[in-house]
Order: structure tokens, then C-alpha cells, then sequence
């Protein structure tokens, strides 16, 4: 049926038609304006989305309209369908069996969800075919399942607890969609991986100049918790520990709760705790990073009146923050784009603060196999000692793999092989070229531009 006869006034094409709305882009009334038929073009739109996901059926259950929704990578609980959810649940609630979708529970569900419903079912997500997208993901990861080699990290008892078996990989697009598969709703310790995030807040908060006065921006081709620093008697860079010590005394008047928040926030609210366990280990233990610490103290690395104690205490502190396979992909995909939650909508980050940080992945955040994994993989990562690698492709998704078993530089093993087979499979690899080379598979929505001049 085509249902697109229905509606005079509106196509797909993403113009509306008969309603004054046409050669007035960027107009917008703030008050009901009375020659301008809003309420038919909005109840326009949902009747025809109605139909394009009932495929012109009256009715369907609402099981169906759910299982339609996931399968366009839309969670039921993404914050932004929060009142579309409520409403559903509402009207479970008050009709006893099968409870179907008409256009009537339909306009009350969809209220302000309108245009991001219409861009999940008309596929102008990001990853437009995301049910083939995630079986790729899913056999990715059960070939990846087979690696098992690497030893869980075991210098703090928090760490080795965790079993070898454990493994799970979650991904969010730019525009929220999710997959998930394995061990994702785990908690685990960021350790290093908090070292990119610390470094973003730091420079969203203060500044790219400020913060580099006291850090540098080249891989140090050392161990990460070398005593080592550059020509200018600075830390390398932030990912490594001297650099990270130096940013937690740069962040600490913003104190624990503060970065806290930025990284709720990064998560779309999702899962961030903290192993107070782990942060005692990590003190008990730390003699590598006081070392560290007093060099730095030595050689002036601190701003004036910082206290290198406390520097370390928080160092320590952000070290033990937990997420999990689906929150840390959030933080993953805030940093995918540009610094905005991709479910929240909210800008928590500055675009430059990314940007510096992206960069800096790409160049030292694998330890001291940053260099073959840009080659490989060719994108922004950091790992981290529990086992954890965040990836981010720019704008397309954030990646957190986890799975505690390391390979002899420290890198999580799952992880690595994980992103590496990610790549062969997709043309995600930031020197892949996207115009002329068809051997690997593209998920990516493409314009129209693109389809056309591909033929
Ligand atoms: O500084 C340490 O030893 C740990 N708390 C962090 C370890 C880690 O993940 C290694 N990082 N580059």
C-alpha cells in the first residue's frame, strides 16, 4: 500500500508541501500563529509514521511497536523516550490483555519524540541497517570469545578477583543507537581509561593553552609509569602516569564529586561508581606513582601551591571509578560527537576539548603499542590495566570492550583482537578510503551526494 498517497501535505522527501513552510528554513513560531497549520502537519507526521512502522496496518500489539523500535537501536530506556515509556507502561497498565498500538495510543506515545522517531524508521540514523550491523558485532565477538591468552592483572586483589572468562563489548552511534553482548553490565575500575576522560575536563575547564604549560603532546616511547620526562622537564603527555598525576592536581579544586558529575553526565547518567577498595590497593601499593610524584615535585612539574599528596590521592581516586561495558560506551560516544551525549542531547564537553583529546588517543593511548595500533586500527583508544580498551570511531560510535586478561604491554587481549578485527571488517580505520574501495563492508548512512557519485 502506498502510504504516502494518504497525506497531501507532507512526503518523505523531507519537504512539506501546501503549508507554508517551504522557502522559510530556519522560521519558527513561538506562538500558535493562525496561518500556519501546525497541528495538521504535526498529526500528519505521526499518522504516516504510524503507518510506515505498521506497514499500513490499524493496529499492531505494542510487543510489535517495541521489537520495532529496538530493531532500529533505540533502547526502551533511552532518556529521550522516557515520555513516550511512560505513557506505553501507563496504558499496559490500564487494560488487561493484549494491548494494541492504534493512531490514537500512537500521537499520545509519541508527544515530542516525533522527529527522532521519524529519523529511527526512516533509517537516517547513523547506522541505518543497525539489526546487520550488530550481527556483525555479535560474530566479532564470539570469534573473539577464542582468545585466551594474557594474565588478569594481579598486583591489587580487587583486580585479580575478576575471571579470566569475563568478556563483553558495548557500542552507542552518535545518534544512541545501542548493542551489547557479553559481560556488559559488570562493573570494572576505568584505571587508565580515565586518564583521556581527565584530561577532556581539564582542558573543557581550563583550557588547551593552561593545561599544556604543563604537559606535552608527544608519545614518550617509554613504559607508562616511567620517571621520565621531556626536553621542557614536562610529563609527556597525559596519557601516561606523570602526565595524569599533573592533571589531577590541575582538576583537584574541582574535586572528586565534580569530575564525578562530568562523567555522569558523559554517561547519559548511566552506571558510574567507585571501588573504595581498589583506591585503598592502589594507595597501599602505589610506590611506582609516589616516586613518580616526588620527581615531579622535584622538578617543579606541579602549579604553585599544589599539594603533591593530595595530586596523588586523587590520581588514585579517578583510577578507581567504575562503569560498565554500556555506560563506558556512552562516554565513548560523547566523545565520538564532539563532546554531546548522544542520548541526553547534552553538551558536556567543549568541541576543542575532544578534539585535543581524540588526538592524543590516536597517538599514546595504547601504551607502548600506540604506534602499531594507529597503524592497525587507526583509531583513538585508551586502555587500561583492568582490562578495559574505549574506542572511539569520530563521529560514527564510542566502543568500551572489556576483558581482563593482558597481553606482556597491558593491554586487554579480547580487547585488542576485538578492535583489530573491527577494522578488517569495516572501512573504520581513519585512513580507509571511503570512495573507492568496496573490500570492506561501510554501515554508515550514506548522502545522497556520495550514492550518487559511487554510481
Ligand atoms: O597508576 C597505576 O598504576 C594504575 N592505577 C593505573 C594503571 C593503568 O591502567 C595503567 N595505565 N596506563
Amino acid at each position: 500500500m502506498d502510504i504516502t498517497g494518504r497525506w497531501w501535505h507532507l512526503n518523505w522527501g523531507g519537504q512539506a508541501r501546501g503549508n507554508g513552510w517551504s522557502g522559510k528554513r530556519g522560521m519558527v513560531f513561538k506562538t500558535p500563529n493562525p496561518w500556519f497549520p501546525w497541528n495538521r502537519l504535526i498529526s500528519g507526521m505521526e499518522d504516516l509514521l504510524f503507518y510506515t512502522i505498521t506497514e499500513g496496518k490499524e493496529m499492531i500489539p505494542v510487543s510489535q511497536f517495541i521489537s520495532a523500535l529496538r530493531s532500529t537501536g533505540l533502547l526502551t530506556s533511552d532518556p529521550r523516550l522516557s515520555d513516550c515509556m511512560r505513557q506505553l507502561r501507563q496504558s499496559m497498565q490500564d487494560s488487561a490483555g493484549t494491548v494494541m498500538m492504534d493512531p490514537k495510543l500512537f500521537r499520545k506515545c509519541v508527544g515530542a519524540n516525533i522527529l527522532l522517531l521519524t529519523q529511527a524508521f526512516r533509517r537516517k540514523f547513523i547506522i541505518p541497517d543497525f539489526e546487520a550491523f550488530a550481527s556483525n558485532i555479535n560474530q566479532l565477538y564470539y570469534s573473539t570469545q577464542r582468545q585466551v591468552g594474557g594474565h588478569v592483572a594481579d598486583y591489587i586483589p580487587q583486580l585479580a578477583k575478576f575471571s579470566p572468562d569475563l568478556w563483553g563489548v558495548s557500542l552507542c552511534t552518535v545518534d544512541g543507537q545501542r548493542h551489547s553482548a557479553g559481560d556488559t553490565k559488570v562493573p570494572f575500575c576505568l584505571q587508565s581509561c580515565v586518564k583521556p576522560l581527565e584530561y577532556a575536563i581539564a582542558v573543557h575547564e581550563i583550557g588547551t593553552e593552561h593545561v599544556h604549560r604543563y604537559v606535552g603532546k608527544e608519545p614518550s616511547g617509554l613504559k607508562f609509569n616511567q620517571l621520565s620526562l621531556d626536553e621542557e622537564d614536562k610529563p609527556h603527555n597525559p596519557m601516561v602516569n606523570a602526565g595524569a598525576i599533573v592533571i589531577s592536581s590541575l582538576l583537584k579544586v574541582r574535586g572528586f564529586l565534580g569530575v564525578m558529575e562530568y562523567l555522569k553526565k558523559m554517561s547519559g547518567t548511566e552506571y558510574v561508581g567507585f571501588s573504595n577498595a581498589t583506591f585503598q590497593s592502589e594507595k597501599e601499593t602505589g610506590d611506582r606513582n609516589f616516586a613518580i610524584g616526588y620527581y615531579l615535585k622535584e622538578k617543579k612539574c606541579f602549579p604553585k601551591n599544589a599539594d603533591m599528596i593530595a595530586a596523588l590521592d586523587f590520581y588514585f581516586q579517578l583510577c578507581s571509578i567504575e562503569v560498565t561495558c554500556e555506560s563506558g560506551s556512552v562516554m565513548a560516544a560523547t566523545l565520538a560527537n564532539g563532546g554531546i551525549c548522544p542520548i541526553t542531547g547534552e553538551q558536556v564537553l567543549s568541541a576543542e576539548a575532544v578534539r585535543n583529546t581524540l588526538s592524543l588517543m590516536h597517538s599514546c593511548g595504547m601504551y607502548d603499542f600506540s604506534g602499531q595500533f594507529a597503524f592497525h586500527v587507526g583509531l583513538p583508544a585508551k586502555s587500561g590495566v583492568s582490562g578495559a580498551v574505549l574506542l572511539v570511531v569520530p563521529n560514527v560510535m564510542g566502543i568500551m570492550c572489556w576483558s581482563p586478561p593482558l597481553d606482556r604491554v597491558g593491554n586487554s587481549v579480547r580487547g585488542i583482537h576485538f578492535c583489530q578485527e573491527l577494522v578488517s571488517l569495516f572501512n573504520f580505520h581513519n585512513y580507509d578510503n571511503l570512495r573507492h574501495f568496496a573490500r570492506k563492508l561501510d554501515p554508515r548512512r550514506q548522502s545522497l551526494d556520495d550514492r550518487v557519485s559511487k554510481g
